[in-house]
């Protein structure tokens, strides 16, 4: 039962709760019309105390396009948090206007205590350098929408593997399929946190840490490019150091195999250069779009519409 369910780090879903999520997204991408209106009259509310584009409005078009309705707010100047309200206190009130949160905070662990105070499903959209389920689901099926499995693949990710949320998710997500092989490819000051590092020990994942990316090219099916996180560094003169470090153009991607794709959470600032664009490789932007239908589906699943059962 996905119903009524929260959803603040990938391990919260199984991996057939996962399948149908990506079985139900696969399913509204043919038909448009599927589900169209199976949310009629309820409502979504979207808290962001951070910015956002496309999960904010990926999030807000599902719930729009299953035919309920969005209230909320896209930064935390325009809530009563500048007023000194707590988080419980904001969320026990948007959990009796709402049918459902998503939730994007600075802090680590804000999702999970939302969760705490929340009658509703939270749904985290992004908790500080922590987690992103939601990315998660729409990195996994892209992967599995346009190579037609998720298991036996080497997996690369690079740039800022410390802060980056998208790639704890992700990671920890990858390392639930079968033969999953991942290099972790950043300077040293971004490396993986220790945590992720020894759960994929413990789980006994092959992996490798680098900071070569040309080198490491022809092993990738899966190349996942990540932005350097200056929000969330002490440092203005370190971003500066570190934020060029890799950037992805035609040389490099030369090297990569022709079955590869390279995926991108955005947004990107210089780390893939816009001549890759053109390049069918390329599948940042086809996974924006997977991302709002997998969102339809976690929403209709969540919130319990009709046709829905798992
Ligand atoms: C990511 C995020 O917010 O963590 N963006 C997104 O949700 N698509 C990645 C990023 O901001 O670099």
């Amino acid at each position: 039962m996905l119903k009524g369910r929260s959803l603040i780090e990938p391990e919260d879903f199984s991996l057939s709760e996962m399948e149908f999520l990506f079985s139900l997204a696969e399913m509204i991408e043919k038909d448009e019309k599927y589900l169209r209106n199976s949310l009629k009259g309820r409502l979504l509310a979207t808290l962001f105390f951070e910015p956002s584009t496309r999960t904010r409005l990926s999030f807000e078009a599902a719930m729009l396009r299953l035919g309920g309705s969005c209230l909320g707010f896209a930064e935390p100047g325009s809530s009563s948090a500048v007023k000194g309200e707590s988080l419980a206190d904001t969320i026990r009130m948007a959990a009796s206007y709402a049918d459902a949160i998503v939730m994007r905070n600075p802090k680590e662990g804000a999702a999970l205590l939302a969760s705490r105070y929340s009658v509703v499903p939270v749904i985290n959209a992004g908790d500080g350098g922590h987690h992103h389920p939601t990315q998660t689901l729409t990195d996994l099926l892209t992967i599995r929408q346009l190579l037609g499995k998720i298991e036996n693949f080497t997996v690369g990710f690079c740039g800022d593997l410390k802060f980056g949320r998208t790639v704890h998710s992700l990671a920890k997500a990858l390392a639930r399929f079968p033969d999953i092989k991942m290099i972790f490819i950043s300077p040293q000051e971004l490396i993986l946190p220790e945590y992720i590092k020894n759960m994929l020990k413990n789980q006994n994942i092959i992996f490798d840490e680098r900071e070569n990316l040309e080198k490491s090219m022809p092993e990738l099916d899966v190349l996942y490019m990540t932005r350097v996180q200056r929000e969330r560094f002490f440092n203005e003169d370190d971003y500066i150091r570190l934020k060029d470090t890799y950037v992805l153009n035609k040389e490099k991607m030369s090297a990569g195999k022709e079955k590869m794709i390279v995926l991108h959470p955005l947004p990107r600032v210089n780390e893939i250069s816009v001549e890759i664009d053109s390049d069918p490789r390329a599948a940042y932007f086809k996974q924006a779009k997977y991302g709002m239908y997998v969102r339809m589906a976690l929403l209709a699943s969540v919130l319990g519409a009709e046709d829905v059962k798992y």
